[in-house]
């Protein structure tokens, strides 16, 4: 979370390094800042607030003078969302400017130690001791002081600096926080993502943990904390800058939304050659495929619930034991990992913390295991022992839609390819398989044609006060999604409830008028919701169900019926996932919301 900017070359730096920042705005928004060298001193202008604020504040960075500058995006940890608490800080004299992300664990001991030397603080982050710190030991030599700061600092960071005293350089450096040089014709940059460069420059070097960057007008030199040089392959990043634009579209997630067709096109197809499915990226031998004897599914937030459904679809495929974790609870409970265990650890950014952080846990313990990321070069996908990229491109707006559906499909052709593997899959329900996968693009598009009848669904609900989503089997993996993308944009109390559970408890929070949807696509089970619908609906709620077309009769039980086309159970839970996006988003669309920004969220989780 939080957002890095640097530019250093020839031009006016504010209006860069605010449209770096808008592109950057996902990680974090409540407050914004950039600091410039302005021939003279550095200076700093923050606000509390979107980046909308500090545009006006400083007349799109037209007012501020200066070719070099850093800027921030941040996402509140330590002190709340202000003018002051907002980055870049400043060291006491003004002389040497920070922005962070990540988090300072030893802050306090820091400050402490700072304060007892007679050193005033203005902010209550854990940044500012960085700025601090580097000013109590700065002599002479800038490189030297910041390599000393970083030995006395615990925890995660991505830093950019610049100083007075050296005004024709930034220094930026990384620990587990994301980090990446842009390097342009006379000019370089820093940033915490590429979209944030992309319309500048596409060469770029991907810091590692203690690589420090020094960028001038004309050079960048990597060095690592013992000052040798280390030697780095520019990657060359081949996104569209389209796809990091709204192209048209109001919001960032219905561009995504309507991006899914094609998102699930791009990770499927090469990977299916003469009709097999070919998982090059995959070094386990058949032999330790036998072997493994449990499979450990590790994520947060929408990718978990990728975990759940893959955990219906493995166990019936591969016929193995399926765990899935949240990365947050499996980190801390001890869990039975060795070396006969396959993890499959899912992360759209592949930088969130707490999934990182149970990467290695497992992999500790002996665990091989394969991720399954979006951002190629991230860390998860990195550090993991096999990695298997969703081809979603960039994915801009919070709430993920298309960064889901890629992990849901590359789920289905894990699933195929190892149960083939195994011997589980028979000639005829292989092809069967392949073909229904083939088949996803098509079939989304024609739902997505339909979105008017969601639209009108949401008009009639958008009031709600509490949603219940329920559903059995995959249809309740399913639930968790359609209730999180519901709750996280539209502010609306929703819960995913099992509907065999709803007896046990949540069936006393159905009163006249309460929203249900049923999610009824799961063939063997239909008899069962039914009886659920059944038994809300005779306690007075509304419901909404959601089947496939082959199940007409439906509509004589619930009052409003989104039907999707007919497909076997493995990939349904990729059709029935675009309606629910889709009423989240109208109805937060319809509440006024701030679709792709809700509140207190970010999309990258860099902290535990
Ligand atoms: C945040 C995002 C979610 C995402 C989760 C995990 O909460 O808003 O969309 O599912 O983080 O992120 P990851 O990048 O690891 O998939």
């Amino acid at each position: 979370m939080c957002g890095i900017v640097g530019y250093i070359g020839y031009e006016q730096a504010a209006p860069i390094l605010l449209q770096g920042l808008e592109k950057l705005e996902y990680r974090g928004y409540d407050s914004a800042g950039v600091c410039l060298f302005n021939g003279k001193e550095l200076q700093v202008e923050k606000a509390k607030g979107k980046l909308e604020v500090l545009k006006n504040l400083t007349n799109n960075g037209e007012d501020l003078s200066g070719t070099v500058g850093i800027g921030h995006t941040r996402w509140a940890t330590h002190g709340e969302p202000s003018d002051v608490n907002a980055h870049p800080h400043l060291s006491e004299s003004g002389r040497f400017a920070v922005v962070h992300n990540g988090i300072i664990e030893n802050y306090n001991q820091l400050k402490e130690y700072l304060i007892s030397k007679g050193i005033t603080f203005r902010s209550k982050t854990d940044t500012e001791v960085i700025a601090q710190l580097i000013e109590y030991y700065y002599k002479d030599n800038l490189i030297d002081t910041i390599i000393k700061v970083l030995s006395k600092l615990n925890g995660s960071y991505a830093i950019g600096v610049i100083s007075q005293e050296n005004p024709d350089e930034i220094i930026a450096v990384r620990k587990e926080s994301p980090l990446i040089v842009g390097l342009g014709e006379h000019e370089n940059y820093i940033a915490s993502d590429v979209p944030a460069i992309l319309a500048k420059t596409r060469k770029i070097y991907r810091l590692e943990n203690n690589e420090i960057a020094i960028l001038t007008r004309e050079n960048v030199r990597i060095i690592n904390t013992d000052k040798e040089e280390v030697k780095k392959e520019v990657q060359t990043v081949n996104w569209d800058v389209s796809a990091a634009e709204k192209g048209g579209y109001e919001h960032f997630m219905f561009k995504e939304i309507m991006e899914q067709p094609k998102a699930i096109h791009d990770t499927i197809t090469p990977r299916i050659k003469d009709g097999r499915v070919v998982l090059d990226e995959i070094s386990i031998t058949d032999e330790q495929l036998k072997n493994f004897n449990k499979i450990e599914i590790i994520a947060c937030g929408s990718a978990y619930h990728v975990g759940v459904v893959a955990k219906y679809v493995f166990e019936k495929i591969l016929r193995k034991p399926v765990e899935v974790d949240l990365a947050s609870e499996f980190r801390y409970r001890d869990p039975i990992v060795d070396d006969k265990t396959l993890a499959v650890v899912i992360s759209q950014s592949g930088e969130t913390a707490d999934t990182r952080e149970a990467m290695k846990e497992a992999q500790r313990h002996g665990a091989h295991v394969i991720s399954i990321v979006n951002v190629v070069g991230s860390s998860i996908a990195s550090e993991s022992d096999d990695v298997i990229y969703t081809w979603a491109g960039p994915e801009i707006a919070v709430a993920t839609t298309k960064a889901y559906s890629t992990q849901l499909a590359v789920i289905y052709l894990m699933a195929i390819y190892f149960g083939d593997k195994l011997g589980n899959i028979s000639e005829e329900d292989y092809k069967m398989y392949v073909s229904e996968l083939e088949q996803l693009p098509d079939k989304i598009t024609k739902i997505l044609e339909h979105k008017e009848n969601i639209q009108y669904l949401a008009s009639k609900h958008f009031n709600s006060r509490d949603v219940f989503f329920i559903g059995r089997n995959i249809d309740y993996a399913l639930s968790l999604e359609g209730s999180l993308k519901l709750k996280e944009i539209s502010y609306i109390h929703s819960e995913a409830y099992a509907a065999g559970e709803l007896k046990h408890g949540t069936i006393s929070l159905i009163e006249n008028g309460t929203l249900v949807i049923a999610l009824a696509t799961h063939e063997k089970l239909i008899e069962k919701i039914v009886s659920n619908i059944e038994e809300v609906q005779a306690r007075g709620a509304d419901v909404v169900c959601l089947a496939c077309e082959n199940h007409q009769e439906i509509k004589n039980v619930s009052q409003n019926t989104i039907f999707i086309p007919q497909a076997c159970d493995m990939v349904l839970p990729s059709l029935a996932v675009i309606p629910l996006q889709l009423f989240a988003y109208y109805v937060a669309s319809l509440k006024g919301c701030d679709i792709d920004k809700p509140r207190n969220l970010a999309k990258s989780v860099t902290v535990e």
